[in-house]
């Protein structure tokens, strides 16, 4: 059964932390970091989840009031057991349905073919590096996507 995505309540809050950390190691968000994140909702902040009785993926987006501004898809996820299933198609194509008009970018690791692949099929266009952005001297690929009509 494909998971429902739905943006996310407080309650979320201690899975979102745990599947973080699963996903990203070291380089999680601290509990106190997504607390922030989710303390930001009423301002600026779209956090998704793909919900399938438990949290199976999400997805953060700044999203500036001013609509000129770009968003940023700061970052998402899938558990690692429920990945090359399209969950993680599922919370591009519900992000990007609220960035209608807009312009979002994004920072990927240049070896991270899975995200790249992802991005890419959305339409993301790489437009730039930062070259050894990433401790160990990996570049950080920046990825554009503008709706098309
Ligand atoms: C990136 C990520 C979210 C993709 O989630 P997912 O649920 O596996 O993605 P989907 O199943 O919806 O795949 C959608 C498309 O992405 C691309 N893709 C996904 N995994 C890929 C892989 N390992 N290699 C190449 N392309 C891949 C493919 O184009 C895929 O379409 P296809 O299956 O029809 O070929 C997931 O791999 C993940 O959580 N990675 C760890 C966290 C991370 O690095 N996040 C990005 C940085 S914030």
């Amino acid at each position: 059964m494909r998971p429902a995505i739905r943006p996310a309540v407080i309650e979320d809050l201690p899975a979102i932390v745990e599947l973080d950390e699963v996903c990203f190691g070291a380089e999680a968000w601290s509990a106190t970091a997504w607390q922030g994140e989710f303390d930001r909702l009423a301002e600026d902040r779209v956090i998704l989840v793909a919900d399938e009785g438990t949290v199976a993926g999400y997805v953060v987006l700044l999203v500036p009031p001013v609509e000129v501004d770009v968003v940023e898809l700061l970052r998402i996820a899938v558990a690692p057991a429920e990945r090359r299933t399209g969950i993680g198609g599922q919370l591009m194509k519900a992000a990007l349905a609220r960035c209608a008009g807009r312009t979002v970018l994004l920072e990927v690791a240049a070896s991270n073919d899975s995200a790249i692949g992802l991005y890419g099929g959305f339409g993301f266009d790489e437009i730039s590096r930062r070259r050894g952005y990433y401790a160990g001297g990996e570049d950080a690929v920046i990825m554009r996507w503008r709706e098309t009509a």
